[in-house]
């Protein structure tokens, strides 16, 4: 399955996502990094690892989100692009790109979901004294963070516990299970 992802900064799941591609049987492989700031670090880290990347900055665009938009899906149809995969991409999406990508396009988000979704998870989560966190894959649909979990990882939130460490303790959750849920949905599409 060719799968393109979409980032907007340092791009460690998106690094996660390429080296787990690297076995001649896994079920999908990245052909395509696109980030709408080109600042994104996780360009060139794509980069280093052979896959094509190519930032698309929104700031020209205004609030004219549909044009962006489909400057995005021109580059995923140039790539012939089969699944998307959101990690760490700061944009909402309108109901036009959701609609072409549905029950194609999937993203990582911070939470144990459907608690915290939108920013400032692990602030949250913390002021609402949880004793875990964690991280979701989902199916994205038109509501932010909204769509059909596919799967999760819990965490600990230990005492002493700030929003980054506890950051930190999720994001390397994330690394783990990212490749293997993106994994088991490009083997449910074949
Ligand atoms: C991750 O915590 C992801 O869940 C969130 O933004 C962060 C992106 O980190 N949406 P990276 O760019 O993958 O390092």
């Amino acid at each position: 399955v060719r799968v393109a992802i979409l980032i907007s900064g340092g791009g460690s799941n998106m690094a996660a996502l390429i080296d787990a591609a690297a076995p001649a049987d896994a079920p999908y492989e990245v052909v395509l990094v696109l980030s709408n700031d080109p600042e994104a670090g996780g360009l060139a880290v794509a980069r280093s690892k052979g896959v094509h990347a190519v930032a698309i900055d929104h700031r020209p665009f205004g609030k004219d989100r549909a044009t962006h938009e489909a400057s995005l899906q021109a580059e995923l149809d140039a790539a012939s692009v089969q699944v998307v995969a959101l990690a760490g991409y700061m944009r909402v999406l309108t109901p036009w790109l959701v609609g072409r990508w549905a029950g194609r396009m999937i993203n990582i988000h911070p939470s144990l979901l459907p608690k915290y979704p939108g920013l400032d998870t692990h602030a949250r989560a913390i002021a609402a004294g949880d004793s875990e966190a964690g991280c979701t894959i989902h199916i994205v649909t038109d509501g932010v963070d909204e769509g059909p979990i596919l799967a999760q990882t819990q965490v600990p939130i230990v005492p002493g516990d700030t929003p980054a460490s506890l950051a930190q303790r999720v994001l390397e959750a994330e690394h783990a299970l990212y490749p293997r849920a993106l994994a088991d949905f490009c083997r449910t599409l074949d």
